[in-house]
């Protein structure tokens, strides 16, 4: 019996490949580039399962093309690429990767934060174009961060590990906001209290943004929101771009309305906002958050794992939306 056709639409690790050929033959993009979103439907046809990332769009369109289409596993654990409900009404399973990168992303927000904060990239600049010539008492002073509140957008997995090395590492006093409120012993682990919206961003030093992106959360973060900052306030995107309204976020950074932020992700990404590539109080990084060789494999791996024991052994391990 002929193997089942799958669709891997980036290069990733070969090991997670091999595994895949095992039980699918396998149409697996090797190069750099994407495909286009006519190549990717094209490739689509045919296969029952497919591995993608945030770049491919799983609509109405793409699934129209591709009946025999059963699964789509991102290796991401974010999934607004996926029109979940077009994906249910026609059968299509959808699957995340939850779990297996909190605490390496809830990492890279705290460096962000910490990088944001103390202006590390500005004054790196500032010594690699050789305009370092003396010391001085007020060169490149920066926002403070242990001690001061950290208020966080979206309290989930990655929200809470921001949360404990923030309350457990620097002393700081935790605020969140959240669609709900967490259990009292999970705010107590956490050392988080739960607090409007509104107090959320009148009150942080240091405002971490990890809500998922949605309608309701498109541009949750524009200009009437950061007018209700503090000037010396900072803020930091590691969640996806379209929380924030680049455009606003930009002129608060020139206007000093805020004082700093650092931005991992970006309306649009790859490109970026050209208002945020001119004002020198951000930080911004190419979506690397989850970035380090065993998350990224871990990643990789539990895709494929969903790809396996959906089609395979007909058990996915981390469903959205399981019949
Ligand atoms: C995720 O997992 O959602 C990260 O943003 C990587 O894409």
């Amino acid at each position: 019996m002929s193997k089942p056709r799958v669709l891997v639409s980036r290069a990733i690790f070969p090991e997670v490949i091999a595994r895949l050929q095992e039980h699918f033959e396998v149409d697996a993009n090797q190069g750099d580039e994407l495909w286009s979103r006519a190549e990717f439907a094209a490739r689509l046809k045919g296969a029952a399962g497919a591995l993608t990332t945030g770049a491919e769009r799983i609509d109405e369109d793409a699934l129209a093309g591709a009946p025999g289409l059963r699964i789509c596993a991102n290796m991401a654990v974010g999934y607004n690429n996926f029109d979940v409900p077009a994906m249910t009404r026609r059968r299509v399973l959808a699957t995340n990767t939850p779990d297996v990168l909190t605490e390496t992303t809830a990492d890279f927000g705290f460096a962000l934060l910490m990088a944001t904060a103390r202006r590390v990239t500005e004054s790196e600049h500032y010594l690699r174009a050789g305009k370092w010539t003396r010391w001085s008492y007020d060169m490149f002073s920066g926002c403070e961060v242990h001690g001061t509140t950290l208020g966080i957008l979206g309290m989930g997995r990655i929200g809470q590990g921001i949360a404990r090395r923030g309350a457990h590492g620097f002393g700081m006093k935790v605020i969140y906001h959240n669609r709900s409120r967490l259990a009292p012993e999970l705010e107590a682990q956490c050392k988080a209290t739960y607090v409007s919206k509104l107090d959320l961003l009148r009150t942080a030093d240091h405002l971490v943004l990890v809500v998922p992106y949605s309608a309701q959360s498109h541009h949750s973060i524009g200009a009437a929101e950061l007018a209700q900052m503090k000037p010396t306030a900072t803020i930091v995107n590691i969640a996806r771009g379209g929380i924030v309204d680049d455009a606003a976020l930009a002129a608060a950074l020139r206007s000093k309305g805020i004082a700093a932020a650092g931005l991992d992700v970006f309306e649009g990404e790859p490109q970026v906002h050209p208002d945020l590539l001119t004002v020198p109080n951000v930080v911004l990084t190419p979506h690397i958050a989850s970035a380090t060789v065993p998350t990224r494999l871990a990643m990789a791996n539990l895709a494929a794992d969903n790809l396996i024991g959906f089609l395979v052994n007909g058990k996915p391990l981390t469903p959205l939306n399981p019949e």
